[in-house]
């Protein structure tokens, strides 16, 4: 066994409730929480699903008024966040519900310290940097990938610097996390992909990471065998609850994983592309994820071999470099066969961008547990085999 298993670790969860029907819960868990205003944060898609209406009827059960929040973007903004946090302090809220996506649950996170420490979201970049809780925080999340209901991660866009800072601090773990399958059922057949790639990174990336632990491993495995199985299924068949239900567990699992065990190259890289071009941020993730595994495998090949059996990948027998191969083959195959069939350059990523995006990269903090050193040239010949 490795020595640096019996390295210490820690491991920090939020209360979950998981289960069809879960977001109804959200009045009965504000009330716990003494809320009696609460801040509604979503965004404007999710708005019109119905999803929210279910979130504040809960709320007016249980007697809690509230003001929502809907001006949130994907690859939540800066100045969304500061306007947000400028709301909740006018409107005299006390507390925070979010119904939507990782972006609407970034923002939430990034209004409550904002509210509470009274500086500028970008004060906050880094790893601890968080001195005062934020108030209480309810997530309810509509996709199934981010795990940003159960993290210690924001990540917000500095619009002016075109970059994606990351905020990590267990201050800003959520309160509660009401992960409810049904929302689920109206999400696009391409934002299931992606958003479900994103969570398959997470496995990936928490599995291989220099912070990894047994308590995380067991998460991340479990997750990619999730995510395997049932993210196609989810894509082909977006009404059957079943298979979304399995893969919001899938979610829920890598969350855990990375938000404990943190990610590496895929997410310093993705990050960098979302705050230059805006693209999505589990396309980019999954455009990535072969390419930074190519790179990383000889430092851990034990470990992407591990996660090669829970892909269902064979590999009894065979030389390491046709291990390898028929790894990264798998996790290809499994992006093609979910429709994600683009390279970089036909989301308008042009060559000349790659030296700035590795620039920034270089900076990102998930990188810090990458399992093989990377240089800036490094990650930009990576960048350019996604291209
Ligand atoms: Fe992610």
């Amino acid at each position: 066994m490795d020595k640096s298993r019996f390295e210490l670790r820690k491991f920090v969860a939020p209360e979950f409730i998981i289960g069809e029907k879960a977001r109804l819960l959200a009045g009965r868990y504000a009330k716990n929480l003494g809320a009696r205003h609460v801040l509604v944060v979503t965004g404007p898609v999710v708005y019109k699903t119905g999803w929210v209406t279910d979130v504040t009827g809960s709320l007016e059960e249980e007697g809690i008024t509230y003001t929502i929040f809907s001006g949130v973007s994907p690859n939540p903004r800066d100045l969304e966040v500061m306007a947000g946090a400028k709301l909740f302090k006018e409107s005299g809220c006390d507390s925070i519900v979010v119904v939507g996506g990782g972006s609407p649950i970034d923002c939430a996170k990034g209004i409550g310290v904002v509210f509470s420490n009274e500086e500028d979201i970008l004060k906050f970049e880094g790893v601890d940097n968080v001195r005062i809780p934020p108030p209480p925080l309810i997530c309810i999340p509509t996709t199934a990938g981010t795990g940003a209901d159960v993290s210690q991660f924001a990540i917000i866009n500095d619009t002016t610097r075109k970059v994606k800072i990351a905020i990590i601090s267990k201050k800003i773990v959520p309160d509660i996390a009401l992960v409810d399958p049904e929302p689920l059922l109206t999400l696009p057949k391409e934002l299931t992909a992606h958003t479900g790639m994103d969570a398959l990174t997470h496995s990936v990336e928490a599995y291989v990471s220099n912070a990894s632990s047994p308590v995380t491993d067991i998460h991340a495995l479990e997750s990619v065998q999730l995510m395997n199985t049932y993210l196609p299924l989810a894509v082909e068949h977006p009404k059957k609850l079943e298979w979304r239900y399995q893969t919001m567990l899938g979610s829920l699992f890598a969350g855990l994983a990375f938000s404990n065990a943190s990610l590496g190259a895929v997410h310093a890289m993705a990050h960098s592309l979302g705050g230059l071009s805006d693209l999505p941020h589990g396309e980019c993730n999954a455009l990535l994820l072969e390419h930074v595994m190519e790179f990383n495998y000889d430092s851990c090949p034990n470990r992407y071999e591990t996660i090669g059996r829970a892909l269902g990948v064979e590999t009894e027998g065979l030389k390491r470099d046709e291990k390898k191969q028929r790894i990264l083959g798998a996790v290809a195959a499994m992006r093609e066969n979910l429709g994600i069939t683009v390279r970089l350059g036909d989301l308008g990523v042009r060559k000349p961008d790659l030296p700035k995006l590795a620039a920034t990269a270089i900076r990102d903090p998930c990188l810090a547990t990458n399992p093989r050193k990377a240089t800036v040239r490094d990650l930009e010949n990576i960048y350019e085999k996604a291209l």
